[in-house]
């Protein structure tokens, strides 16, 4: 095989002496509440969206058209300001996520994940007490820009504080959190709909428990060492360190994290730095990981599950029952990947998954296509049950591989001093693609009709073809060693690695990176 299929050898690096103390534990649960806040904004609009009283208050125009029995099903919910309920919190979260890039490197990892957790709780009551749709549109907004805070912040803080062996887990444990928060979402909806005329308002606000959890958890951990000994307050960071690793021999980490500091106080301009390249291959990757993440159609399913049941013939509560569903697969097949991901390693996840999401999104696209006309209202129960099977078998696919892993590989490839603008840079990419997505599905929906799904099985060709010759395996590979032993070997990547760049001397990272190297 053409693609970095070599074996990797046993690891010579060094293991830092580490306990798992309740300090790392109260942090697993800081990802926890990050990670359920921008799950839960994900889930709650699409059932929110396919409410009639909720309709009937901010969007009458697509009430009726919902109602009217000439309407095309596939156009029923095709209105820009529906969509852009749906869109805003990701364009103004993608926005943010510069600012918080500064502030999560000057201010810390801690105010950051405040921030954000402030953002969420202004955005729930605006969202939750909404009387028109502009101040509905200004929540979402504050709530976008809650989830850019804490997508930049918490996994770096969860990176940064967990000891080495467990770093891999934890950070799936953020995307295990994303699927529960999602699910939570659509229980809620399950259980709003019956409330009227103001279930939207509970299911909107319930937001608040998660906003809450963060801002709360926020002000009890303390900031990581790294980001105390980068900030100069070498002292407290070091006690920090002694505190979280539950031992007084931390001399080795950190020498290690003053060492890391010092080169990324030369690194005067981290994205420029990025764009040098030997860190093309990383940065190439991690743009590409996210369009493709977006491209596997998957966000048509979490926002829109419900509205797409609906489309589909289901009655609402139907509708909703089965967005639970695909939830609860979502939750449990992510479990799959947090056992599976270094065992088997992400190739052979991502690669498996390709062929589940092609035949499964093929399957669909046929069933409607043969048995779904423009306005029969039902698909009958048969196949509608076997249409919620294949969306099933669609989205177990990509909770074990581009869910977790589209999140994973941009996180452990890059080095020290480009890791933090490289994370702004992934999800920045991240949550645009999510927008376009969010912006654009009901009006493909209605153009394409049930050719959406062959739209977007064509991109799972292409993202799987992408991985059988550039995505290098990166499983058991310590972060440090990535460059030697990843891309280095590499058949494709190793010509971006063997020269340096001017560049790099002027603003100092060279010398500093050449230190760096064990
Ligand atoms: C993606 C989200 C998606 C979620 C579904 C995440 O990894 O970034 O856009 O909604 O997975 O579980």
């Amino acid at each position: 095989m053409p693609a970095a299929g070599f074996s990797v050898s046993a690891s010579a690096s060094s293991e830092f002496e580490a306990k798992i103390t309740p300090i790392v534990i109260i942090s697993c649960f800081m990802a926890a509440t990050g990670g359920l806040m921008f799950g839960y904004d994900v889930g709650i609009s699409g059932g929110v969206t396919s409410m009639d009283d909720f309709l009937i208050k901010f969007f009458p125009a697509v009430y009726r058209r919902k109602h009217e029995t000439t309407e095309s099903n596939y156009c029923k919910y095709d209105n820009q300001g529906l969509q852009l309920f749906t869109s805003s919190l990701y364009l103004a979260g993608l926005t943010a996520t510069f600012f918080a890039s500064y502030t999560t490197r000057n201010l810390g990892r801690r105010l950051t994940m405040l921030i954000a957790g402030i953002f969420f709780i202004v955005g729930v009551i605006l969202t939750g007490a909404a009387q028109d749709l502009p101040m509905l549109i200004v929540g979402r907004i504050l709530l976008g820009c809650g989830v850019g805070f804490a997508n930049q912040a918490v996994p770096l803080f969860l990176s940064e504080i967990a000891p080495t062996r467990i770093r891999g887990g934890l950070n799936i444990l953020f995307q295990l959190n994303v699927t529960i928060g999602i699910l939570f979402a659509s229980l809620v909806n399950y259980g709003t709909d019956n409330i009227h005329p103001w279930g939207w308002r509970l299911s909107l606000s319930l937001a608040g428990i998660p906003a809450l959890l963060l801002t709360v958890g926020a002000l009890l951990v303390v900031d990581t060492p790294n980001s105390l000994i980068e900030r100069g307050r070498l002292e407290e960071g070091k006690a920090v360190l002694k505190k979280i690793r539950g031992t007084e021999n931390v001399e080795p980490e950190y020498n290690e994290i003053l060492e890391a500091s010092r080169i990324s106080h030369q690194v005067k301009h981290p994205f420029r730095n990025l764009l040098q390249r030997r860190n093309r291959p990383q940065l190439i990757i991690a743009i590409l990981l996210q369009i493709f993440q977006q491209f596997t159609g998957i966000n048509a399913i979490m926002f829109y599950a419900p509205v797409l049941f609906n489309t589909l013939g289901f009655k609402s509560s139907a509708a909703l029952y089965s967005a639970v569903i695909t939830g609860a697969v979502n939750v449990l097949s992510t479990v799959v990947s947090i056992y599976s991901v270094d065992k088997v390693g992400r190739r052979v996840l991502l690669l498996e998954a390709g062929v589940q999401m092609f035949l499964s999104q093929v399957v669909i696209a046929v069933v409607l296509g043969v048995k779904l006309s423009d306005h029969s209202d039902n698909l009958g129960r048969g196949y509608g049950i076997f249409v919620v099977v294949m969306v099933c078998t669609f989205v177990s696919s990509f909770a074990w591989s581009w869910g977790p892993l589209g999140w994973l590989i941009p996180s452990e490839t890059f080095p020290l001093e480009t890791r933090s603008a490289g994370q702004s840079v992934t999800v920045c990419v991240n949550l645009l693609f999510t927008f376009v997505i969010a912006q654009a599905f009901l009006s493909m929906l209605c153009h394409l009709k049930y050719g959406i799904f062959v739209f977007f099985s064509a991109w799972v060709v292409v993202m799987s073809v992408f991985v059988l010759f550039f995505l290098p395996e990166t499983k058991n590979v310590p972060i440090e060693e990535m460059a030697e032993r990843v891309w280095k070997q590499h058949w494709f990547w190793k010509r971006f690695m063997d020269d340096d760049d001017d560049d790099d001397k002027s603003n100092g990272a060279d010398g500093a990176v050449k230190k760096a190297q064990p």
